[in-house]
């Protein structure tokens, strides 16, 4: 059967954002896919032993998933700790537990004394036991964070405590145990660290480094010193746990059929990868930067610098972004996205499928991906808005319905006919939503109707005159008679609304 005539995923899919080990608790990342969602995406649009790419794979949670469904996962990210994530977490398909466990005592037996004795010494005695400790380069931070240097993200008793450990660890024999215990020391740093807020109301470990929560290095008012021996044991054993997962799905998968699941990683920016794996890739599911928010290489710098693989000022130039140290611009982004998935495009075999998912309110970021695709022949078949789990109204508390949370999947498959719209016509945009509207449940969410407007705009060869603020949207929405309940998130049509704003029941529930 041709793969074009694949009938595309329609509905949203629940997303299920801890529910595995090899992805939740082993190492933050920004962003991170759920993964049940990636997984139905790649069984529906591709065969086992099928190479599955994502180009800007993150912490790999694509190419991870695609290597378990014994498909060649295909990981690539211009940000050396992404891939360093990525390649740790397959990593630990190898190798015993009992070694993990071993590797595991063998530094509580080297370390956890030491540990211990810096917690609540002076001056002098940081000094005693930091003798012959190596150090991390004291690099210069990115000019938005609150100190200048590198060291200064840290506490002196956090520092040498991490020190400490990466010596130990440096010391264990070679293998998959090491590469583990290497992967659990550098989600530990992500917690010794002054960028650390506890989560109010929760025991003191839980909480996050502002790098993941406001996108810049900013120093706690209140920085706490988590115990060092503990925090590490804590992600080490996550490790072991994300291992224990991983075999038994492999060993799973030996008794079903068998397993051929294989892994490979590259650290290019997508264009330049493009020339290497043209005509190459059966599926490509993937998640682009969405403009400004993230500068992904500066906020990465905490484990770079440590891990000893920082950045090429080649790579920092391409990576896609607005703004960052280099000041990207955002017309840059806005055609480097666009050249981005036209080499996406180009990297798949005719006939295959390519999922990118992506949120803004910027309608010219969608007007790139939607017209490059199509200049390369592939075309839309399916926009699905995925929304209404607990991180997408974590988002909407904050902001309601001035905020895009959740993320559209667009799907489209390559034809192999370059299509040139004209996108000449005026979009009516308060028809166009009124159209919608008309055409909707009794309730739905802003993110929905958004996306449904771009594309909608998109398939009229308008999307060129949709210029529409938040305001605009919402008022527009108003303006039909939707109101929105502040509580649900979600547009629900006046008239069926009671007299205290809840949802009237259908004629047939009553
Ligand atoms: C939204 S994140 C992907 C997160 C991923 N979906 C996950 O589940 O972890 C986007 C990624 O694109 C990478 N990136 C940015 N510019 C790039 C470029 N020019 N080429 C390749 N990767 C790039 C960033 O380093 C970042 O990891």
């Amino acid at each position: 059967m041709s793969r074009e005539v694949i009938e595309p995923l329609k509905e949203p899919i629940a997303a299920d954002r801890q529910g595995a080990k090899r992805h939740y608790g082993v190492h933050p990342y920004f962003t991170r896919r759920p993964y049940n969602v990636v997984r139905e995406y790649i069984l529906h649009y591709s065969r086992e032993k099928d190479r599955v790419l994502d180009p800007f794979g993150g912490s790999g949670v694509t190419a991870i998933e695609a290597f378990l469904e014994n498909r060649t996962g295909v990981q690539n990210d211009i940000n050396p700790l992404a891939n360093f994530i990525a390649k740790g977490v397959v990593g630990l398909a190898s190798g015993n537990r009992s070694e993990y466990k071993a590797a595991m005592n063998e530094l509580k037996e080297r370390c956890e004394k030491r540990l211990a004795a810096l917690q609540g010494a002076d001056e002098k005695g940081l000094a005693k036991l930091g003798l012959g400790v190596k150090l991390p380069e004291n690099i210069k931070l990115p000019s938005n964070a609150d100190v200048e240097f590198y060291h200064d993200l840290f506490s002196k008793q956090q520092l040498l405590s991490l020190a400490i450990l990466r010596d130990g660890i440096d010391d264990l024999k070679g293998g998959p145990a090491k590469a583990g215990m290497l992967l659990a020391w550098s989600a530990t740093l992500a917690k010794l660290n002054r960028t650390f807020l506890s989560a109010e109301g929760r025991a003191e470990s839980r909480g996050g480094s502002s790098i993941f929560s406001i996108y810049r290095y900013k120093i706690a008012k209140k920085p706490i010193e988590l115990p060092p021996w503990e925090t590490f044991e804590e992600r080490a054993m996550n490790i072991v746990d994300a291992k224990t997962e991983l075999d038994k799905t492999i060993q799973h998968k030996k008794m079903t059929g068998g397993w051929h699941g294989e892994f490979e990683v590259h650290a290019k920016d997508v264009g330049e990868l493009e020339k290497e794996l043209r005509g190459k890739i059966d599926y490509i599911f993937t998640d682009p930067p969405y403009g400004g928010h993230i500068s992904y290489l500066d906020l990465s710098t905490l484990w770079n610098v440590w891990l000893g693989h920082s950045p090429s000022m080649k790579a920092r130039e391409r990576e896609l972004i607005v703004g960052g140290e280099l000041d990207h611009t955002e017309a840059l982004y806005t055609t480097r996205l666009g050249d981005s998935v036209h080499a996406c495009v180009n990297m798949l075999k005719k006939g295959r499928w390519l999922s990118i998912v992506f949120q803004h309110w910027n309608i010219r970021y969608f007007k790139a991906i939607l017209t490059r695709a199509a200049e390369a022949g592939a075309e839309l078949r399916a926009a699905i808005s995925q929304v209404g789990d607990p991180i997408w109204s974590m988002h909407k508390k904050k902001g309601n319905q001035s905020v895009l949370a959740g993320e559209l999947i667009l799907t489209f498959v390559r034809t192999g006919k370059p299509q040139y719209l004209q996108d000449s016509r005026e979009l009516d945009v308060v028809n166009t939503v009124g159209e919608i509207l008309e055409a909707a449940p009794r309730v739905v969410y802003g993110e929905q109707l958004f996306n449904q407007l771009v594309i909608e705009a998109w398939r009229k060869s308008a999307i060129g005159s949709l210029d529409i603020s938040k305001d605009d949207f919402t008022n527009v929405i108003k303006h039909h008679g939707w109101h929105y309940d502040e509580d649900r998130h979600y547009w629900v049509r006046n008239r069926d609304r009671d007299h205290h704003g809840n949802l009237t029941p259908m004629l047939w529930e009553a």
